[in-house]
């Protein structure tokens, strides 16, 4: 047989062998990290961007209050440019006004404000570049009445109707010391105000008592700043811009617009104790760590992919290689299917040869059996015929005497052979059928008793020991004595001419039961020769050499063994044959069996 053929490399089965708490620890490790990762980005981003668009929210908030500022110092020189312009002096002394507002508008274009316009003395109207407004009378207006109280230029915020405010600086005239009228210049701070509409920033400027009076959202003008920022309904730049953005993992924000967070920036504006504020969207900021960190996951989701793909190409030439090792296993298997049935043949064919050679042995044996038996039955045949022949001659001489001890001497011959045949008998009867569990001190018991009638004509002392409690052993009962009864026989024979003669029986149980039979006579002359048929030492018709043969035979068939020897004289100081029958136990051999 060859040897199987390696199956798998021990790396490989180790890679396979990942136990799988280790591979979802190993998981679940990587998502912790990669949660980290991202929180941690999360966190970096979020506070640098957050500070560069609060530089830069800062940065627009200078831009825009510098814008307002300049808008206003810019239409706060006008008064005082046009307080001292002849031609609107001389039209006021005059009372003649069909230049004036064609000079205004001039005057508006070229410098870029709102409006002006001129009042008389009365606070009427006498020319302005809003032509709707000529007539109107000012008299009881605040710049009015502030502007003649004043020598200098004075700024109001004058609320028009629409809702939207005139931011106005407002001078009067005056001609040798005596008021002529007041020239009025509206500064234009809705053109800034629209300019942030298109930013995504909530811009409002407060003025010093915190009321709003400029606002992207224009409902909130007239309102104090908490009070415009919580009336708010969402709607404008921020709001469209908060839909979109989600706060999550940052700082508490600085303020709350319609329950969005937004970052507020404000600063003072060099006049009249305005205030300007911003509210800038996390969202810019949002948008950007989103992106940062939409980027990162994907990173890592390629990532993932990638050791998927991998780990499967693995399980793929894994599980081909597991394919290939399990065909090699089949093929493998496969002969040593046929192996073993060719063995099985083997065996069984070996079964029959043995089972034939058995019965050849057996066949033999019985051929032996017969030439010895045949030999022994034609010596004394032979030895008849010529004693008969003798006694004949002899009546016929007339010596019937002489004639009679040839007869005695048939009748001998008779003896033997009924001897003979009689041992052939016993051992002849069929062995198995009456193979029961028996107690062997029964039968050596009952041995005993059928030699009583031979042991009392000696003087003979018999010791017997035997275990306790019952020695059983699977035996054809009558055939177990037989043999017992043949060694005492035997015993008897040796120690004929011993002073003390003495058999001793000893029964021992161990891995086997034991019965030795020994006796203290003349010992075995020939131990090898003495269990084959018809040896034997004795005188003729005193034994015909069967006994042993047939007993060993016999010991055979019940699976034990009979064996013999000598006593060791040096030893133990005894002489005499020790012959022992050996049987496997009852419970031992059950157990050997299973
Ligand atoms: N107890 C014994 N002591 C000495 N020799 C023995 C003993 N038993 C048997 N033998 C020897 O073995 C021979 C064969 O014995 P056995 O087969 O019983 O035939 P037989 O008793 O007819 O001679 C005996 O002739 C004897 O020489
Ligand atoms: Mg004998």
């Amino acid at each position: 047989m060859t040897s199987p053929t390696p199956i798998a490399d021990d790396d490989q089965s180790d890679a396979l062998d990942v136990p799988p708490w280790r591979k979802r620890l190993i998981i679940g490790i990587l998502i912790l990290l990669a949660a980290a990762v991202v929180l941690i980005t999360n966190r970096l981003l979020t506070d640098r961007f957050t500070e560069t668009t609060r530089n830069r929210a800062e940065l627009r908030l200078a831009l825009y209050s510098g814008n307002i500022l300049g808008d206003l110092q810019r239409s706060s020189v006008v008064p005082l440019l046009l307080s001292d312009d002849p031609a609107l002096i001389a039209a006021l002394s005059e009372g003649i006004f069909t230049a004036t507002t064609r000079r205004l508008i001039a005057v508006k274009r070229e410098i870029g404000v709102a409006s002006i316009f001129l009042t008389d003395i009365n606070g009427r109207v006498v020319g302005a570049t809003d032509r709707n407004i000529l007539g109107t009378n000012f008299r009881s207006s605040p710049f009015f009445v502030g502007a003649l109280r004043s020598n200098d230029t004075v700024f109001h915020a004058v609320p028009r109707d629409s809702g939207a405010v005139d931011f106005t600086y407002a001078r009067k005239i005056t001609m040798d010391g005596r008021p002529m009228g007041v020239i009025v210049v509206a500064a234009d701070l809705m053109k800034q105000e629209r300019s942030w509409a298109s930013l995504q920033d909530t811009v409002l400027v407060t003025d010093s008592e915190g009321v709003v009076i400029l606002a992207t959202n224009p409902r909130w003008r007239g309102k104090p700043v908490d009070a415009a920022l919580t009336s708010s309904d969402g709607a404008g730049a921020i709001a469209r811009a908060l839909a979109r953005a989600t706060n999550w993992a940052q700082d508490p924000p600085d303020a709350y617009l319609s329950g969005r967070a937004v970052m507020r920036t404000d600063a003072r504006t060099a006049h009249q104790g305005w205030r300007m504020i911003t509210f800038t969207a996390y969202d810019s900021v949002r948008t950007q760590v989103n992106g940062v960190i939409a980027l990162e996951i994907m990173g890592m989701a390629i990532l993932a992919a990638l050791a998927f793909y991998l780990s499967s190409r693995r399980a793929q030439t894994q599980s081909a290689l597991a394919l290939q090792e399990s065909a090699e296993l089949r093929k493998l298997n496969l002969r040593l299917n046929r192996e073993i049935a060719q063995r099985e043949k083997v065996q069984r064919t070996l079964e029959v040869a043995e089972s034939s050679l058995a019965q050849s042995s057996k066949l033999a044996a019985l051929g032996e059996m017969s030439a010895a038996v045949s030999h022994e039955l034609n010596q004394p045949l032979a030895a008849m015929k010529t004693y008969l022949a003798g006694a004949r001659l002899l009546l016929e001489r007339k010596r019937p005497d002489e004639a009679l001890s040839s007869f005695q001497r048939i009748d001998d011959l008779i003896d033997r052979m009924g001897a003979i045949t009689r041992q052939l008998k016993s051992y002849a009867r069929k062995g198995g059928d009456a193979v029961e569990a028996v107690d062997l001190r029964a039968c050596l018991s009952s041995a005993l008793s059928m030699m009583e009638p031979q042991l009392k004509n000696r003087a003979l002392r018999i010791t017997r020991t035997v275990p306790r409690s019952p020695v059983m052993v699977m035996a054809d009962r009558l055939r177990l004595e037989q043999v017992i009864i043949n060694l005492l026989r035997n015993a008897l024979d040796a120690t004929k001419d011993t002073s003390n003669p003495a058999v001793e029986l000893l029964m021992t149980v161990g891995d086997e039961a034991v019965l030795s039979v020994r006796d203290n006579g003349m010992g075995i002359k020939d131990p090898s020769a003495i269990f084959e048929p018809f040896y034997t030492t004795k005188k003729q018709g005193e034994g015909v050499g069967l006994g042993l043969a047939i007993s060993s035979g016999i010991m055979a068939d019940l699976g034990g063994r009979l064996t013999a020897r000598n006593a060791n004289a040096e030893v133990s100081g005894a002489k005499g044959a020790i012959f022992d029958i050996t049987m496997p136990l009852l419970g031992q051999k059950a157990k050997t069996a299973e």
